[in-house]
């Protein structure tokens, strides 16, 4: 039996490369450790998010004059992988000058709380447009993982099952621009509630006329007032999940026309859209395979239909948690004990 356990011991540790080893996130995602009550506050003419409000978003920074400039912001979706806009990079040639910031809030004072990586890898969307903004997503890839605690977070990115459109506590956060003319970004990271906006109001006379796609998610207020704005691109939309307190990262800032302005929302990239392509392009995997999804029988009662929680349909892994290791290994121990026997397997 003592033969068993140091294999059992060694197989855990192998099976998961050191690369994307497990990395004390917890297996979890869109959580917000620190506790928040929210607030009613803004990007545009903005408040000032608490350390820890938003834990997977990061900036994006580009050096100048011997020192950074934020250029964009992200989202923290793996310890290794940041989803963001491709918009911010297509002047971007020397991805080895960019850093990635994440666990901050104020920019130009970073705490010992921050982490700061380099970018080994850069995936734009293939048919991104920088005319229409279209597949305007873009894939980060950390030269090393962060590491997990209360100020750095992993987001939720939805698959086809969460319906995002029932969600009403959404969120905007950013360093980008605090009134549309001014420009500049804001030092202190800026947080906002907005409202999801029907794609067919969006697209109407009066508001964006037929220039929002089908992956586009319209976020903020008919009147205006509250929204994105320059420099808040990449980061992240998040909703408040409809019955647990986790977040979904449900959109990637995207666009547009001027800032906060009435029957102009913020266009945002939906992620849930470009779920298979994330998964295509990082080798992320789902945590629970598909045949653990809700089963159709569950869908007529759709309050008591398992919903998809962070460690479920959402949650991107780059290895199976230690739980799931395990649990794969005791299922087959029966099986490996008839093996030593010399039995048939
Ligand atoms: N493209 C902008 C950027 O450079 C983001 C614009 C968001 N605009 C808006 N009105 N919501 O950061």
């Amino acid at each position: 039996m003592d033969l068993l356990l140091l294999l059992l011991v060694v197989l855990l540790a192998a099976c998961c490369p050191a690369h994307g080893a497990w990395d004390g996130c917890g297996g979890s995602c869109g959580l917000r450790p620190m506790g928040f009550r929210y607030s009613k506050s803004r990007v545009v003419g903005g408040t000032d998010a608490l350390p820890g409000a938003w834990p997977w978003v990061v900036s994006i920074e580009a050096p100048l004059e011997g020192g950074t400039a934020h250029i964009c912001g992200g989202s923290l979706i793996s310890p290794q992988w940041v989803l963001t806009s491709a918009q911010c990079f297509i002047e971007a040639r020397y991805i080895t000058a960019l850093r990635v910031v994440a666990g901050a809030t104020h920019l130009t004072q970073l705490g010992p709380e921050a982490q700061v990586r380099s970018i080994k890898r850069m995936l734009v969307h293939q048919h991104y447009s920088s005319v229409t903004q279209r597949n305007d997503i873009a894939l980060l890839e950390l030269d090393r993982p962060v590491q997990c605690n209360s100020y750095v977070q992993l987001a939720c990115v939805p698959d086809a099952s969460l319906r995002v459109s029932e969600l009403t506590a959404c969120y905007i956060s950013g360093w980008g621009a605090r009134t549309a003319r001014a420009g500049g970004s804001a030092y202190v990271l800026q947080e906002a509630q907005v409202r999801l906006i029907d794609t067919r109001v969006c697209n109407s006379s009066g508001w964006y006329r037929g220039a929002i796609h089908s992956h586009n998610i319209c976020a903020g207020y008919p009147q205006g007032g509250i929204d994105t704005c320059q420099g808040d691109s990449g980061g992240p939309l998040v909703c408040q999940d409809k019955s647990a307190d986790y977040f979904w990262l449900v959109g990637v800032t995207s666009w547009g026309m001027g800032c906060a302005r009435a029957r102009k929302p913020g266009v945002y990239t939906s992620t849930q859209h470009f779920y298979d392509w994330i998964l295509a392009q990082t080798g992320l995997r789902p945590a629970v395979t598909t045949t653990a999804r809700p089963q159709p029988a569950f869908t007529s009662t759709p309050a008591q239909r398992p919903r998809p929680t962070p460690t479920a349909a959402g949650r991107l892994t780059p290895c199976p948690s230690p739980a799931q290791k395990l649990r794969d290994l005791l299922t087959r121990l029966p099986e490996f004990v008839r093996f030593l026997r010399g039995e048939k397997v």
